[in-house]
């Protein structure tokens, strides 16, 4: 993540937009309701700076994005990224035009207007990053502006292929500002770090606890990644969401901490209920007490303070995902108390992943965030260590420039 790459931002101060064709990636894959409406806007108004940005430098600009998995070259109803124009065109103040078939080009653009390329993906070749499509979208343009950070980690031909051929490949200001964000959390970070890893399965997210135990000072896990470290640490769980043949990579996570002199804080108390069920009675138990026909929900309160406690003097937190079933009122507080201690901390935090998004909303925590990223996918795979095809290209596109 300490990769060097030219941000637009540069460029533009260079004044090198001025009059230029500039294409700009985005990642506006929001999601959509029944009527088609946007159901949750957020992607759209993080795109927003990079289209000002262009339009201040002075540039005709194009923008595109992929909505949702079309097949390429059929397009359905619901791919359309019609609604996306509309609401662009709202927090822009000014018409965005929705162009459809537009690799070949042949769309009139003049400086100071937007025109939004429709769907992406419907266009043959843009998932294999074919060279022929990608060359054809860089001819569009004199600049390519990377910003879609949540599809940085994918190599297609609008996120890589186009970054190769055109003639100058830049960072946004939204990618630009979440690999920042990142650097001073996982590469830079304020000592003690601390990471929140919860979610259903460990199998999902195995790469990133192994590869964050190298790295943080606590792991603390949530949910049923959780109820499998709980079996690992000899448990009882019940007959709670686990993997048991994941045991032995849990207790490896929890040795390499120790070796290190870190640690996975194992919960010393939990919530439990006979069933999954919002109105299911809640009862708060020692960790070691779990019944058999028990399922665990929840940290129990004692854990959540301890945690909350540690949370508050972290330098840096990273935290993707809640620690029980926050959605249940009864089963919420556990979630509720470190997302509050979180938003307490006066070390910086950095939050992703569609459900931690959904806590930080519930409890009116935003603002108290160092960083919410708005990757899905791509933020799981910068915790799993993995260097993001999308910053690859632009690195090796600005040692280019730079030895040229
Ligand atoms: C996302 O929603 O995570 C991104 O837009 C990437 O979408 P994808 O998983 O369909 O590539």
């Amino acid at each position: 993540m300490t990769l060097s790459i030219l941000s637009f931002a540069q460029v533009c101060a260079r004044g090198q937009a001025r009059g230029k064709r500039v294409f700009i990636r985005a990642d506006l894959n929001v999601p959509l309701d029944a009527q088609g409406q946007i159901s949750e806007d957020t992607r759209v108004r993080a795109s927003v700076p990079a289209l000002r940005m262009a339009l201040d430098a002075g540039a005709a600009v194009m923008v595109t994005s992929h909505l949702g998995r079309p097949v390429e070259g059929r397009q359905q109803p619901g791919d359309s990224l019609a609604p996306v124009a509309r609401r662009l065109s709202e927090l822009l103040g000014q018409p965005v035009r929705l162009v459809s078939d537009w690799v070949d080009g042949g769309f009139e653009l003049a400086p100071g207007e937007v025109a939004l390329l429709e769907n992406c993906r419907l266009n043959p070749g843009e998932k294999k990053n074919d060279p022929e499509l990608s060359r054809k979208m860089a001819a569009l343009c004199d600049i390519f502006v990377h910003d879609a950070f949540g599809t940085a980690h994918r190599a297609e031909a609008t996120t890589y292929g186009i970054a190769q051929y055109a003639p100058i490949a830049c960072a946004g200001p939204l990618l630009a500002a979440e690999v920042e964000a990142i650097h001073r959390a996982l590469a830079q970070p304020q000592r003690p770090l601390l990471a929140i890893v919860a979610g259903s399965k460990v199998s999902t997210k195995l790469t990133i606890l192994q590869s964050l135990a190298s790295r943080v000072d606590g792991l603390i896990v949530g949910g049923g990644i959780a109820n499998t470290f709980l079996l690992a640490a000899g448990l009882p769980i019940g007959k709670s969401l686990a993997e048991p043949d994941l045991v032995e990579q849990a207790r490896q996570v929890m040795q390499d901490m120790k070796a290190r002199g870190a640690e996975v804080p194992i919960p010393v108390d939990v919530v439990v209920a006979k069933e999954f069920r919002a109105d299911a009675p809640a009862t708060v138990k020692p960790a070691s007490e779990v019944a058999d026909d028990d399922l665990i929900l929840d940290i129990g309160p004692r854990t959540a303070q301890a945690l909350a406690e540690r949370l508050k003097a972290a330098g840096t937190i990273v935290w993707n995902g809640p620690l029980g079933v926050f959605e249940f009122d009864a089963f919420s507080h556990g979630t509720e108390v470190v997302a509050r201690a979180i938003a307490d901390s006066d070390g910086f935090s950095l939050a992703g992943g569609g459900d931690t998004l959904a806590a930080i909303a519930k409890y009116h925590i935003a603002q108290r965030i160092g960083y919410i990223s708005t990757g899905g996918g791509a933020f799981l795979e910068v915790l799993e260590g993995k260097t993001l095809p999308a910053l690859e290209i632009l690195h090796k596109r600005a040692l280019e420039a730079q030895a040229a």
